[in-house]
């Protein structure tokens, strides 16, 4: 059986067996951690500004359908265990993410965690995230997922004013988000995130401020502010076009950036990552570190994507073609590519610069070196750290993030 590097076969063809993986990423499968995502592709109705792979109810027929999506996770992991064959990675992290993960029944989500334990080796520390929507979970069900070995959980809590909230489409109200923070930890949930989003049309500076004091209110020691983007082909972009909402501006963007900053961290809430605060390392997102870091991992879900030692590629995107191929043995990967040293290079800077630690100057090339030194004396990147020979944002770098992650690896 050909790799799946090899065009031909995709989409692969009868079961797959180890050489399926080529050698140079086997080879790289135990220089870096291991982790493991699950895309649960379901939504109980569409955000308007969403574009992940997500479906309702009504968009799927049989075959597809959010009760029989456990056997084709449950065949997937199989399927990985036999390509890995028998020198497994530690199972570090996992990830259930979507979608909605917590529209399935918790006992789904029990039984791919209990898959994952007796197939694979697993941490003793393992972090186990789900994300959830506000309206989708109560004590009772969170209290499940802990039973399931669920330690830490990611809610969409996105504003805290309602008029947003419904621009955005969203279905629960500011309590509910409180509210689930709440259960999560007196269900036992050792971590708890929420997920902001900032620059909705309408929302004035006083409107995110609310939603910056009502998430830091709940005592999380993990937050996530994105800056909204105007996805082509969704409601928003649609409604952007026709002249019925105003899309966010720059500066706009630019302000409630610092202004997040500025009361997440007088709240004892430092960034990490560019969109990413917390409390401590501890309260770290470390499955997403794996991605900002070079780490392998196994995505599993209709259109998960997956990268193990240089190699990355990507299933199918519709449930039930995914579905259909697990149920013939098959893989349901659609596409890959195999990244050489140059492009791994510069993909370890154009993530690891947008980290709080920066990356080595001495990791830069040449031209990345005097790039790096000019934005010194610009004020994007940090003179103490520079000296030391990192190249770290400053709080203007972060604004212009991109621009800076371009100009140091052109
Ligand atoms: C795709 S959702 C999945 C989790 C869950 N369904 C939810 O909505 O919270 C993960 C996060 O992505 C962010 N997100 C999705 N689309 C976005 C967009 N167009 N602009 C900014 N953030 C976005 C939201 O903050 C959301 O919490
Ligand atoms: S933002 Fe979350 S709830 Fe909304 S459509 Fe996207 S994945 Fe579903």
């Amino acid at each position: 059986m050909p790799s799946i590097l090899s065009d031909q076969t995709l989409p692969a063809q009868g079961r797959p067996d180890q050489s399926w993986l080529p050698d140079s990423a086997r080879g790289g499968l135990h220089e870096a951690p291991f982790g493991l995502y699950i895309h649960v592709p379901f939504c109980a109705s569409r955000c308007g500004y969403c574009d992940f792979n997500t479906y309702t109810a009504a968009e799927l027929g049989p075959g597809a359908s959010q009760h029989e999506y456990v056997d084709s996770v449950l065949a997937e992991l199989r399927l990985v265990r036999h390509i890995l064959g028998p020198n497994l990675p530690t199972v570090r992290t996992i990830f259930l993410g979507g979608g909605t993960p917590t529209l399935l029944p918790a006992a789904h989500l029990a039984a791919m965690l209990d898959e994952i334990r007796a197939e694979f080796p697993v941490a003793d520390d393992v972090e186990i995230t789900i994300e959830a929507n506000p309206e989708s979970v109560t004590r009772a069900s969170f209290a499940e997922l802990v039973r399931a070995g669920v330690n830490r959980v990611s809610l969409g809590m996105q504003s805290a004013v309602p008029h947003v909230l419904s621009v955005l489409d969203r279905l629960h109200t500011p309590g509910q988000a409180l509210r689930a923070a709440q259960d999560a930890r007196a269900a036992g949930i050792e971590r708890v995130s929420l997920d902001l989003i900032y620059g909705t049309p309408g929302e004035s500076d006083e409107d995110w401020q609310i939603s910056l004091d009502s998430a830091l209110s709940a005592g999380v020691e993990h937050l996530s502010a994105y800056a909204l983007i105007v996805e082509p082909g969704t409601s928003l972009a649609r409604q952007v076009a026709a002249g019925q909402l105003s899309p966010p501006d720059d500066d706009v963007l630019a302000d409630r950036y610092e202004q997040a900053d500025l009361s997440l961290s007088a709240a004892g809430l430092d960034w990490y990552e560019v969109s990413n605060w917390a409390t401590s390392p501890a309260g770290y997102c470390r499955h997403n570190e794996l991605y900002w870091t070079g780490g392998n991992w196994w995505g599993i879900g209709p259109g998960a994507h997956s990268h193990i030692g240089g190699a990355r590629w990507w299933n199918r995107k519709h449930p039930a073609a995914y579905a259909r191929l697990l149920a013939e043995g098959a893989s349901p990967a659609h596409g890959s590519e195999l990244l050489d040293d140059g492009q791994r290079r510069i993909e370890t800077i154009m993530l690891g610069i947008r980290l709080r630690t920066g990356v080595p100057v001495g990791s830069l090339s040449e031209r990345g070196q005097q790039r790096a030194e000019e934005a010194v004396t610009y004020g994007l990147l940090d003179r103490v750290a520079f000296a030391d020979g990192r190249a770290a944002l400053t709080m203007r770098g972060r604004l212009l993030a991109d621009a800076v992650v371009r100009d140091l690896t052109d």
